[in-house]
């Protein structure tokens, strides 16, 4: 007799094998971007940490969806239709849901073994969870100056630029800190991106800022964004706190959500997670571009665009991730906050969609630097500026697709509802066994040749660390709920894709 989960493991290596090209199991939907045609071929696989799963520090694992990536030189296709590598994840500043907590910042290791299931016959949740298993394997903690743990406490204070700041780019800008009596910088970690020698850029809501930490967590150096984006009060003095919205610049807990490499420029981008207080807070958010390719020594703003977000019954769905996909072209994850750990199970809008800069106005170096001059006061947009180019792509909250994998939207509010918040997204290519699937696209005179590649689409939510068995800084919480971690895995098509994809994961 087969055991059921030996059955499952057949059925799944059977269809892995035998149909590696195929779409999952629905009609694929496909969006059209400046004459190019991108797919969404549906749910491949679904993924589960429990919400009271531990790290090696003794803590909860909590919220790692912040950021992910997946480590550079470990994504490996098996013979056997199965992929397997090792992902980077980022949790924010731990369980804060009472208020903000001395948490070091840190990252994990898992390592996963992802078996892309495309049949239309519904997973029981417990099958479906093996299409993308999990295995944690440990934590790196991360310090500042002088080899000092950073905090996740609110930041009531501000430490002093260090002597050369402007002009050396390893001296540190004004640092957000917990308190005089405790001068750790603090972090609101939310986007990653691992380098090719194992630094990594970590974006940030506070500053926002963005920071160059060593492989084994310990900072190099600190971008700053222009004027208009740092929290100021009425009298132009900055203050990092997230408790109260600034007089300008990035809203209270909208900072730098997103963060991207295009490997191949070495250029790092940030999105704010919706526009700044002088631009009335409103859809018309910032995309940053910096040249990285030599970052101890110069870090240059190339690049400043505005996005226009998603608007659902007048209201934003701020942004919580992007994805570089090919020049002038990112993936956008756009939501609303309902869901399971979330404010009500209906979901209006949960969604991977895709942006083009390519017509976009280039606004870095003008007056819209500094915060006197809005780019859309009370919400509308400078005349003179043209946005990026916006269309709706990937529904996380498709109720069909998330039915083969035991996961349902609306009620009732249990654990295969799919959860409210989704922060993170990385790209990996399906491989070589889809060979009848590699066309040729000619996208006019500017671009050479790009072929199409499939490509998987991995989404991460952050469960806000709440656990009814919880651990925070060694001690037992009880946050009235249990929120496991999910994942999602997507497969899609997007052309152009496959160079940048191949250059992030070293392959
Ligand atoms: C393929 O092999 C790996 C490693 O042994 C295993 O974890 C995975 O479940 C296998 N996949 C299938 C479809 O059998
Ligand atoms: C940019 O403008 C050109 C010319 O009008 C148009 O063909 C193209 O589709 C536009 N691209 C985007 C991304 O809007
Ligand atoms: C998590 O909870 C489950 C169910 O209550 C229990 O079986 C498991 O041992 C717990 N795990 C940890 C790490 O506490
Ligand atoms: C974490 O685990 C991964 C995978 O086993 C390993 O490659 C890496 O060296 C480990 N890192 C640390 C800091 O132990
Ligand atoms: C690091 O320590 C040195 C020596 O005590 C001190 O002068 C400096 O201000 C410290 N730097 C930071 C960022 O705390
Ligand atoms: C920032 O503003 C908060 C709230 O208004 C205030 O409590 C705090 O003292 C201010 N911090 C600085 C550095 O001015």
């Amino acid at each position: 007799m087969f055991s059921p989960v030996l059955l499952l493991a057949l059925a799944l290596r059977a269809r892995a094998a035998a149909t590696p090209a195929q779409a999952a199991a629905s009609a694929a939907m496909s969006v059209s971007l400046a004459g190019v045609t991108y797919v969404n071929q549906g749910l491949v696989g679904f993924g589960r940490i429990p919400s009271n799963q531990t790290e090696s520090t003794g803590d909860t694992i909590g919220g790692i969806g912040s950021a992910i990536a997946i480590k550079p030189g470990t994504w490996r296709e098996l013979s056997n239709g199965s992929y397997t590598g090792i992902l980077v994840v980022q949790p924010d500043r731990g369980y804060n849901v009472i208020s903000p907590i001395d948490y070091q910042a840190r990252r994990h290791e898992l390592s996963f073994v992802l078996t892309p299931y495309t049949d239309v016959q519904p997973l029981s949740f417990d099958d479906a969870q093996k299409t993308f298993a999990l295995t944690y394997r440990n934590t790196t903690l991360l310090f500042e100056r002088n080899n000092t743990k950073t905090s996740g406490l609110d930041p009531a204070k501000i430490r002093a630029a260090q002597p050369g700041f402007t002009t050396n780019p390893l001296a540190d800008p004004q640092m957000p800190i917990a308190s005089t009596a405790e001068p750790h910088l603090t972090l609101d970690s939310e986007g990653m991106i691992i380098n090719a020698d194992g630094t990594y850029w970590l974006s940030d809501e506070y500053g926002p800022y963005i920071y160059l930490f060593t492989a084994d967590g310990h900072i190099i150096q600190t971008i700053q964004p222009p004027a208009a984006i740092l929290p100021m009060d009425s009298k132009g003095n900055l203050n990092f706190t997230a408790n109260v919205d600034p007089a300008t610049g990035r809203a209270a807990n909208q900072g730098f959500e997103g963060l991207t490499l295009d490997p191949l420029t070495s250029t790092l981008y940030a999105i704010l997670q919706s526009g700044t207080i002088q631009d009335g807070a409103a859809q018309y958010t910032r995309l940053f571009a910096y040249d990285v390719s030599e970052p101890s020594f110069t870090i240059p703003l190339i690049g400043e665009w505005v996005v226009p977000l998603p608007v659902v019954n007048s209201k934003i769905e701020a942004t919580s991730e992007i994805h570089f996909v090919s020049p002038g072209v990112f993936l956008c994850l756009s939501r609303d906050g309902n869901g399971h750990g979330g404010s009500g199970t209906t979901i209006k809008y949960k969604q991977a969609d895709l942006f083009s800069i390519t017509n976009a106005t280039n606004i870095h170096g003008t007056a819209f630097d500094s915060p006197g001059t809005p780019v859309s006061p009370k919400g509308k947009l400078a005349s003179s500026v043209t946005p990026a180019t916006y269309v709706g792509f990937v529904n996380y909250a498709d109720a069909t697709q998330l039915g083969r994998f035991g996961l349902h939207v609306g009620d009732p509010d249990d654990n295969t509802l799919i959860n409210a918040k989704w922060e993170s997204l990385a790209l990996a290519p399906v491989g070589p066994s889809a060979p009848d699937d590699f066309f040729f696209v000619h996208r006019g005179a500017c671009f050479a040749f790009h072929g199409i590649f499939f490509i998987l689409l991995f989404a991460f939510s952050d469960n806000d660390f709440l656990s009814t068995q919880g651990i925070s800084l060694g001690v037992p919480y009880d946050a009235g709920e249990d929120v496991d971690n999910q994942f999602l895995v997507f497969r899609v098509t997007l052309p152009g894709a496959a160079p940048g994809v191949a250059a992030a994961l070293g392959l």
